[in-house]
């Protein structure tokens, strides 16, 4: 497995294109589980056996606040090879630090703008900063023909689109569907933090959404009250869900959409669940009329 181990810049600049398909890159803080999975066997369908795939696992401490969990974020790399190997990569870029941030943080950064500091920046200052200078970084290091992420981080998906699309990268990105356990719970590298009683709260934020989603025929404002009714009674509960925003956002910029609204949308929360804070989106298509 460890074949597939790439620790540095200059190997990875050595490791020869197929020259007969496309490079297709996932990116990962690791910890990888069957969303990833499911990214990387779209990347392995869509670079299709002549081209390539390259995972990246690294732990990005720029798009960490100062407390948060940088450091108890979990490092499973033996693991994430063999998860990335069965699921079809053929080289995994694993940097240290030292590695993406020769000369220490940098000072020179991209910075997300408006978008960046709507919901998931207006509770984490700066963490759009860090995302996308780590994501045009391993752009520029891996050099790929396309990248994929997971719509659960909609807001970093809708950033990276826009980054590709305002700095010219060269690179097609795209948006692979939230991979959800049975009782709908999205998978996250996060929920191995949950203890029993905590998964059981944190099933409240996919039900808020579906919830939400279900009243779509009353439009926006009947959407918005439907999850949050859900989110209140969770608010009681043990654990407590304790909720950061619920927004119904349009996804081009992730602004409230107005009541009125047609077309899509996106239904996204955060909350704390113990010491563990989770996210979560549904897209919601609103119709063009006959509301009552
Ligand atoms: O979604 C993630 O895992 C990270 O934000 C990313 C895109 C790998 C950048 O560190």
């Amino acid at each position: 497995m460890t074949d597939l181990l790439i620790g540095d810049a200059a190997a990875l600049r050595a490791l020869p294109g197929t020259g007969a398909g496309p490079r297709a890159v996932v990116m990962t803080m690791g910890a990888l589980h069957e969303g990833h999975a499911t990214l990387i066997r779209e990347a392995r369908r869509i670079a299709g056996p002549d081209g390539q795939v390259v995972v990246t696992v690294f732990v990005n401490p720029l798009q960490f606040g100062p407390n948060e969990d940088l450091d108890r974020y979990p490092r499973t790399l033996e693991a994430d090879l063999a998860l990335a190997a069965e699921a079809g990569a053929d080289a995994v870029f694993a940097p240290s630090v030292a590695e993406v941030y020769p000369g220490g943080e940098p000072e020179v950064r991209v910075t997300a703008g408006a978008m960046g500091a709507r919901l998931e920046g207006a509770h984490r200052p700066g963490h759009f900063d860090g995302v996308l200078t780590v994501v045009a970084k391993l752009l520029h290091l891996t050099a790929p023909d396309v990248a994929l992420f997971g719509q659960k981080d909609a807001q970093q998906l809708a950033l990276i689109r826009r980054m590709a699309r305002d700095l010219n990268f060269p690179v097609e990105i795209v948006g692979v569907p939230t991979v959800r356990e049975g009782d709908n719970v999205a998978l996250s590298s996060r929920n191995r933090y949950l203890s029993v009683a905590d998964r059981a709260s944190a099933l409240e934020l996919s039900r808020a959404l579906l919830t939400g989603k279900a009243a779509v025929a009353q439009g926006p404002a009947a959407v918005r009250r439907a999850a949050r009714a859900v989110l209140d009674a969770a608010a009681t509960a043990e654990p407590p869900v304790v909720l950061d925003y619920l927004a119904l956002v349009d996804p081009a910029d992730f602004t409230e959409v107005a009541d009125g609204h047609t077309g899509e949308a996106i239904l996204a929360v955060a909350a704390k669940v113990g010491t563990t804070r989770l996210i979560d989106n549904m897209p919601i298509t609103f119709g063009t009329g006959e509301r009552s």
